[in-house]
């Protein structure tokens, strides 16, 4: 069995995740249930990064040990990810034991190698970022990721030799035009980072203490981006001094699915402490877009953050995943309002496929009392629904081995959408009328049931529980992905997948909620 190993980039403890994080969950997992439902052994890994001063400045607002914090929060976005119906295999976090101790194992390998050194630091800090900047990086004086103001700082700390391997990560850029995607992100990183030089990488800290000590030298911290980016390598089983068989087996990661604004981290930096250990490089990373509220970037200081939870106990986990899955693009930021998702839900879930699913059922139950065999009374009319139906399950691979998976759905819905028309276009209730008919609408019926079966069962990765629902209606067990004849259906009765949403009154309910919860 081919394997596949999948992992999302790893949360800050440093508050609870919203909706934005979540989306990148729900994104793996979709991409992980596909896989497995194509026979492959995966790997899905997520998990959380816990170190940091960020993390220590906010377990010291909330008056607590740093530990005692991030296992709070660490627990918290599980329980989001959880109530997500998300299969991850793993969730790792790097206040684990064993991933502490191989971070250290990894940093003294680096220093005895000699890709480690210590020196100085003289340079602006940002806090926030736990990054240092030269004058020249800086955006109007303030930090060119976040904006923030920075400080002057001068520290001893240890260095990666990171300019060393600078022309290595280009050579393997070029030969591997797959590796970064999508393509206009590994563009950025040639461009902007890797070509104009890169500098040694400060991996060491001494400003405070919440993070793994230097194995040598316990003033100092190392560096969270080290110890995060490892987290790959550190819970499958790496160890310099012997890897175990699962690293074996799973190593070099297939995908690791990342945000938009740590692709710099998992492509430059990442592969750079891999080729220090003499280790192969994970053979894609994709940079996903964005989820913007509003067409605004979500934070707190706005007021416009919204999470997960709040979303799925509005409208329901399956019409949550749907929605982030469908509506953020490959490569552009995608938007969330109230308004558009309850739109998609009438549109989409309530009338394409709920009333696809339950006139069906209801017709077959009606004119057949459930139970419906294939008369195969096929007529010119029908061919270009059963094409469309044929190539489906092509179609949907090709768009999710290319991580289109917006694109993925479309194909689906647009088979769901041309089996509506074909209700309109047969007139079943017509045929109903005349007895000769009885076997050509038969046929009929059944050519919906097996684009019905085949939708379900292709929908699953996206809507697991509606996948499941759909398929008990139909009492199916069938789950080859393409149109089969011959077989005989015993439908159960028909129950409604989604409800059309009150918009107006939908709105009102939720700032209720938000006013109660003030
Ligand atoms: N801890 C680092 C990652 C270390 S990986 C070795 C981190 N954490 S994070 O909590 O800030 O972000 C987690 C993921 O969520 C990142 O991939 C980030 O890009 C993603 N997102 C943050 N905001 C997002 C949206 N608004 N929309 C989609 N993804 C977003 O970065």
């Amino acid at each position: 069995m081919e394997k596949y190993y999948i992992s999302t980039a790893i949360a800050y403890t440093s508050g609870k995740p919203h909706i934005g994080n979540t989306y990148e969950i729900v994104l793996a997992d979709a991409l992980a249930r596909f896989k497995r439902a194509k026979g492959y052994d995966v790997y899905f890994q997520t998990g959380t990064d816990e170190h940091g001063e960020k993390i220590q400045l906010k377990a010291e607002a909330a008056g607590v040990k740093p530990q005692e914090f991030v296992d709070q929060v660490a627990s918290q976005i599980q329980t989001i990810w959880d109530t997500m119906n998300t299969s991850y295999d793993r969730f790792v976090r790097t206040t684990n034991e064993q991933h502490k101790q191989i971070v250290q194992k990894i940093f003294q390998k680096m220093y005895d190698k000699g890709d480690i050194y210590l020196g100085k630091y003289e340079g602006l800090y940002c806090t926030p970022c736990e990054s240092f900047f030269t004058e020249s990086q800086l955006v109007d004086g303030k930090c060119p990721d976040c904006g923030r103001e920075v400080q002057a700082k001068c520290e001893e700390a240890y260095f990666f030799r990171l300019s060393k391997y600078q022309d290595r990560i280009i050579q393997y850029l070029e030969e591997h035009p797959d590796f970064i995607q999508p393509t206009a992100r590994k563009n950025e990183m040639l461009n902007n980072f890797l070509k104009p030089g890169l500098q040694d990488l400060c991996v060491s800290r001494t400003s405070f203490e919440w993070g793994i000590p230097v194995p040598f030298d316990s003033k100092h911290v190392i560096y969270v981006w080290l110890d995060a980016l490892t987290n790959y390598i550190t819970n499958i089983g790496y160890d310099p001094d012997g890897s175990s068989e699962e690293f074996q087996k799973y190593w070099p990661a297939d995908l690791h699915l990342v945000g938009k604004d740590i692709v710099r981290f998992h492509t430059i930096y990442w592969p750079a402490f891999l080729m220090s250990l003499d280790l192969p490089l994970p053979k894609k990373v994709f940079g996903h877009p964005w989820l913007l509220m509003n067409n605004d970037k979500m934070s707190k200081s706005k007021g416009n953050v919204i999470y997960a939870d709040d979303l799925v106990s509005f409208f329901g986990v399956d019409a949550v995943r749907y929605y982030v899955l469908h509506e953020i693009p490959f490569q552009n930021d995608g938007n969330l309002t109230y308004e558009l998702l309850i739109e998609r839900i009438n549109s989409d879930l309530a009338n394409v496929l709920g009333n696809l699913v339950n006139r069906t059922i209801s017709m077959v139950q009606k004119y057949f009392d459930g139970v419906l065999k294939d008369t195969a009374v096929i007529e010119e009319m029908d061919e270009e629904l059963l094409s469309m139906v044929s190539s489906l399950d092509g179609n949907v691979t090709k768009k999710m081995d290319d991580l289109q998976v917006g694109e993925a759905i479309d194909a689906i819905f647009d088979v769901l959408r041309r089996s509506n028309k074909y209700i309109d276009e047969t007139m079943p209730w017509s045929l109903a009328k005349e007895e000769d008919k009885k076997d050509r609408l038969a046929t009929v019926l059944y050519h919906l049931l097996e684009s019905i079966r085949v939708c379900g069962t292709l929908l699953s990765p996206f809507m697991p529980d509606t996948s499941v629902q759909i398929l008990k209606q139909l009492n199916q067990e069938d789950l080859t992905p393409t149109f089969v004849r011959g077989k005989t259906y015993h439908v159960s009765s028909p129950s409604p997948l989604f409800a059309r949403i009150d918009k107006e009154k939908k709105l009102a309910e939720i700032e209720d909620h938000f006013k109660n919860s003030l």
